[in-house]
């Protein structure tokens, strides 16, 4: 099953991303993160996407496209994927499809988490992630048991570059501009579920489960 989790920055797509990858035992494919670790270990790869990044655009086609379908080529990704962040133009979603249909896959779901924009600049300002594992956390509504430290692996937390309130801006009008009309497509193809991503983290996980069909566990 490959699904495709949509949504503004800041919707909670990492943060659902890893439940319903759990919950359906999908792999959890990510490109931001794929990004921020390959700038970590200093990579060519991190060399040309850190600047996009930092600015809030997009990071160019080809780059992306390479990176996701080698990723989702590996043996972990067999049994199917979510999709969190990719595609993001209808380039991408092209390619992905392209490289499904020679695997005889296709992308099952895309589901789009439905944010308002002030909740959304409040969640990523105050947003912390772990530098090792890129877990997020936020500083108010989910804040890590130790000020500073990831629970979840004890790796330093710290603020994102593009996390700025002026970048946060930027990068809403490219997902309105640049991957919001990926939308339609999926809503033609009649596998576009629409959910809303505020509440409780673990509503809209169930809300998620739902909307691809699947009763509670
Ligand atoms: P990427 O890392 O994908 O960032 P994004 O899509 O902008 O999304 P975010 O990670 O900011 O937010 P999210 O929706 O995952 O929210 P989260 O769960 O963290 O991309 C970064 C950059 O990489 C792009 O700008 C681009 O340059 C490049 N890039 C990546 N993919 C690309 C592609 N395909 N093509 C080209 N370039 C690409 O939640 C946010 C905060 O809210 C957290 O603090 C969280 O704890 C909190 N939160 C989540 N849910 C809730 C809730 N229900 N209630 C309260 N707080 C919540």
């Amino acid at each position: 099953m490959v699904v495709v989790l949509m949504g503004p920055p800041g919707a909670g797509k990492g943060t659902q991303a890893v439940r319903l990858a759990e919950r359906l035992g999908l792999a959890h494919v990510a490109s931001g993160d794929l990004f921020r670790e390959a700038i970590a270990a200093g990579t060519s790869l991190g060399r040309q996407a850190k600047g996009y990044m930092d600015r809030g655009e997009l990071v160019p086609d080809d780059i992306v496209v390479r990176m996701i379908l080698e990723r989702i080529g590996r043996p972990d990704c067999a049994a199917g994927v979510v999709l969190d962040g990719f595609p993001r133009t209808e380039a991408q979603a092209e390619a992905l499809d392209r490289a499904l249909v020679a695997q005889g896959k296709q992308v099952n779901a895309a589901l789009e988490l439905d944010v308002p924009e002030a909740v959304v600049l409040e969640r990523l300002t105050r947003r912390r992630i772990c530098r090792n594992c890129q877990a997020p956390y936020h500083m108010e509504y989910s804040p890590p048991a130790q000020e500073g430290v990831c629970d979840r692996c004890g790796g330093d937390l710290y603020q994102r570059e593009d996390d700025g309130e002026a970048t946060v801006r930027h990068r809403l009008q490219v997902y309105a501009e640049q991957t919001a009309p990926l939308l339609s497509c999926y809503r033609q193809r009649s596998i576009l579920r629409r959910v809303s991503g505020t509440g409780e983290m673990d509503e809209v996980a169930e809300r998620l489960v739902r909307a691809l069909g699947r009763g509670a566990a």
